[in-house]
């Protein structure tokens, strides 16, 4: 057993609950002041003012522990969740970044042999060894920015040989390395050029050739679809996630990004753990999420910046009693960065979303996204011991330090993994 004494914070900052939270919830934030938090092993066993906490250690008799932290002048926050990311690909498109910068669509520059394709072709030809360098080290700069939990998609092979070697890295990267991860599998990317003009093919390839052996294999723990103009639409979405659901797979959904094809109302529909992007989302694909409660909203704000698109609905969505998550996208083409400080400085100022319910979208709901909210997302006794550290004494200045990280220490699962206390 090891012991973590957090002592004379000068304010706990956290959404509280098990389970996402809708609209006007987002934003309660519980506030602590001179807060302590006591961790053994991976898990918070007492939260709340240091005298108190320490009044309960007394009277247990615990006086001795393996690590006393004392945060005068610091506030702490959950640890982030990333719950939407493509961290895990060979090559870099920086070409196309300067096309699309000048002009040129996304979905222009997919049709010239671009985009999605020029990734796939360069992670076909990528080793074990070699992603799993370049994941691990996409992993370390999540973490100083204060992610505690990534989700990481396949969906840059599109072969079965490919795809399963994607996951395989992921898996690796989950028990090498100290970030949680959530695995998802997307074969469901792009039509592979082996199955040009044959996309009813590709999909019956993956529902009846490649899913099943990630099931038996237990490589990935959700399925997702890019359901959009020129990828897959609204019925071979339903087609794949239907099946995918009939085998055990949680899923998701790249939902009504470039064009609305519903894609939302479908994940609403399905039950989708999360339906992602939305910046074309319709009212009544609102509402239908709303009247549904299940289906967290992703938004991905890194993406639509790039993209120099519209950003999602996030104030439409949460008046109408939505749950909303924030993740980078971090991916090649339409967001290579998985800055927090970026999502933040965007969430607030461009979709007009507080500081109480960007925390929220970023730790408990993202969380949801990943379908463990119950155990992770909040700073609560039962949870794991995920826990950030801020420069500053109120989490505001996540906000108010505009564009820049605040983080200067991570615990994961009890543990410190980051430390830059100069
Ligand atoms: O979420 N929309 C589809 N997939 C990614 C982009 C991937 C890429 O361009 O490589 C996204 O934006
Ligand atoms: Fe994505």
């Amino acid at each position: 057993m090891t012991s973590l004494l957090i002592v004379h914070i000068n304010q706990i900052a956290t959404p509280t609950g098990k389970s996402q939270q809708h609209g006007a919830q987002m934003n309660e934030i519980s506030l602590v002041q001179d807060g302590a938090i006591y961790v053994v092993d991976d898990l918070i066993v007492n939260v709340g003012k240091t005298p108190e906490v320490l009044a309960d250690l007394r009277k247990e008799n615990i006086t001795d522990f393996d690590e006393v932290i004392d945060a005068t002048g610091q506030a702490v926050v959950p640890g982030f969740v990333d719950s939407h990311t493509h961290f895990l690909f060979a090559g870099y498109r920086v070409e196309e970044f300067y096309e699309r910068v000048s002009g040129s669509s996304y979905m222009e520059i997919m049709e010239n042999g671009g985009g999605i394709q020029a990734t796939v072709d360069a992670t076909r030809g990528a080793g074990f060894e070699e992603l799993k360098k370049l994941g691990w080290q996409r992993l370390n700069e999540m973490v100083v920015q204060g992610v505690t939990t990534v989700e990481g998609k396949s969906g840059y092979g599109l072969d079965k040989e490919t795809e399963i070697r994607q996951l395989r890295v992921l898996q690796e990267l989950a028990i090498s390395q100290p970030l949680d991860l959530a695995i998802t599998y997307l074969g469901a990317h792009a039509v592979p050029l082996e199955f040009k003009n044959d996309s009813e093919g590709y999909l019956n390839y993956m529902i009846d050739e490649i899913l099943p052996q990630i099931k038996a294999e237990k490589l990935a723990e959700f399925v997702d679809v890019f359901c959009d103009e020129g990828v897959f639409d609204y019925q071979q979405s339903q087609k794949l996630l239907e099946a995918a659901k009939k085998l055990g797979f949680k899923v998701k959904m790249h939902a009504d990004e470039i064009a609305n094809l519903n894609g939302a109302e479908l994940a609403a529909n399905i039950e989708a753990t999360s339906a992602d992007h939305l910046i074309k989302i319709s009212s009544a694909e609102i509402k239908r999420l709303s009247e549904k409660q299940k289906t967290v909203a992703t938004l991905l704000p890194c993406t639509a910046f790039c993209l120099q698109e519209n950003f999602a609905p996030a104030r439409e969505l949460i008046d109408n009693n939505c749950a909303v998550a924030l993740a980078s996208d971090y991916n090649p083409g339409s967001s290579f960065t998985c800055s927090i400080p970026l999502i933040i400085a965007l969430a607030s100022f461009k979709m007009k979303m507080t500081m109480g319910e960007v925390l929220t979208a970023l730790t408990l709901n993202g969380a949801a996204a990943l379908d463990i909210a119950d155990k992770k997302g909040s700073i609560e006794v039962g949870k794991v011991a995920d826990i950030v550290f801020l420069k500053y004494p109120d989490y505001r200045y996540l906000m108010y330090n505009t564009g820049s990280n605040v983080v200067n220490r991570v615990i994961k699962s009890g543990k410190v993994v980051f430390e830059n206390l100069g």
